[in-house]
């Protein structure tokens, strides 16, 4: 009898910290994923003066962010071309090369993005003209917030 009500005791210890165990990871989720909303939000950080793009002239330039996936952080950068369009909106153009990556340079003399890797080519608004590429510069979403350009952290 003293037995038995001893292996009742421990089955209860027992199932008692694995519910509490449970619960606790349950709390540790919910708090995380209450944030992921926001999180996701899209985020826009300063890239250059308004001021500093000239007409036919992309401006090589880059940013910094922090990406945060969970628990997981990184410093992230990003290589970009800016510019105005016809109607003096911002265009930002990754330069990465959409073939496998490598970074494309601007060439005023063709008016074209360029890739020395495999002889890619981009026209003027990030398009694929020659070479290996099949699929345009990726664009960056971007506004102006007063006298600046800001870029979406992406
Ligand atoms: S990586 Fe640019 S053409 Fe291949």
């Amino acid at each position: 009898m003293l037995r038995r009500g001893l292996l009742g005791l421990v089955a209860t210890l027992l199932g008692g910290a694995i519910a509490g165990g449970l619960g606790l990871l349950g709390a540790l989720f919910a708090k995380a994923t209450s944030r992921w909303p926001a999180r996701h939000a899209a985020r826009f950080t300063a890239l250059c003066r308004l001021d500093a793009l000239q007409d036919g002239a992309p401006l090589e330039t880059s940013f910094s962010f922090d990406r945060v996936e969970g628990w997981y952080r990184e410093r992230v950068k990003r290589l970009v071309y800016v510019m105005k369009d016809a109607q003096g909106a911002p265009v930002v153009l990754s330069r990465s090369c959409t073939h496998l990556g490598c970074p494309v340079r601007w060439k005023p003399k063709t008016t074209t993005f360029d890739c020395a890797c495999h002889g890619g080519k981009f026209d003027a608004e990030g398009a694929p003209i020659a070479g290996p590429p099949k699929s345009p510069l990726r664009r960056l979403n971007a506004r102006i917030a007063g006298e600046m350009v800001e870029v979406e952290e992406t």
